[in-house]
């Protein structure tokens, strides 16, 4: 479970303060699917770089299971994102000089896993998304989308408990986007819990909770149930 307590973030720009987002209580409970939308500049990032523990917030504090992220080292808090987290981001952050195979096999290379094994899932992961003719292309020699599902490959490849990921299909043509869905879909099923930043209404549409910011407040938690059309802000 991630709960948030009392956060804030403020941002410091030429002597004047930006709060960028601002929430009393809110939690996300295991196995949950959830989209975060909201205008650009909403804090849609911000939210989710503090729920990732990579964005320390001015006050307040997020719980991952009961342990409060931001009250550990910087090294801790690391351990405890590569035990339970994966992070997709929007900018991708792929190592350019590594191929897509290597760049998956990354967060492998921390664990106990063999190398060929490392290669053998990077590589199931890379086929899945549709990649499997360029596993040795560098991510200047990808296309955009493709960097991007290579960016979701190495988030998959370590089974996370916890996926956080920024506007996962936000360049995809409709049939990756359909590949990415369903991906999230089984993991899901699969009792992961899923936090997904998106502008598209149609992957806010599958997941089982929106949260709607504006302007760095939480204006409704609405649930999929309900019958009110979920209001997804244009980019
Ligand atoms: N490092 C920073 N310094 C100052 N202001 C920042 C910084 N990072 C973000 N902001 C501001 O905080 C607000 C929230 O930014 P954030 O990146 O969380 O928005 P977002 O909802 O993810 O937008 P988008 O949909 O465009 O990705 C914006 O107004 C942005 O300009
Ligand atoms: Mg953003």
């Amino acid at each position: 479970m991630i709960q948030l307590e009392a956060i804030r973030k403020d941002y410091q720009r030429r002597g004047q303060i930006l709060t960028a987002f601002a929430c009393e209580s809110q939690q996300i409970e295991d196995g949950e699917y959830v989209a975060i939308v909201g205008p650009s500049g909403s804090g849609k990032t911000t939210l989710l770089s503090m729920l990732g523990g990579m964005l320390s917030p001015t006050t307040g504090r997020v719980l991952v299971d009961g342990i409060s992220l931001y009250e550990h080292s910087v090294a801790e808090r690391s351990a405890i994102r590569g035990q339970k987290m994966g992070f997709v981001f929007q900018s991708f952050n792929l190592i350019p000089y590594l191929s897509a195979l290597q760049n998956v096999q990354v967060p492998l290379s921390f664990t106990t896993t063999s190398a060929s094994e490392q290669l053998e899932r990077a590589t199931e992961m890379l086929t899945q998304l549709g990649l499997a003719e360029r596993l040795h292309h560098k991510p200047s020699e990808l296309s955009v989308g493709q960097q991007q599902r290579v960016a979701l490959a190495r988030t998959l490849v370590n089974d996370p408990q916890i996926i956080l990921a920024d506007e996962p299909t936000g360049n995809l043509d409709p049939t990756s986007r359909e590949v990415v869905l369903e991906i999230f879909e089984q993991c899901h099923q699969q009792g992961r819990t899923l936090v997904v930043v998106t502008h598209d209404p149609s992957v806010a549409q599958r997941a089982t909770r929106r949260l709607t910011l504006v302007d760095g407040m939480l204006v409704r938690a609405e649930d999929a149930s309900s019958n009110a059309s979920p209001q997804v802000a244009a980019a």
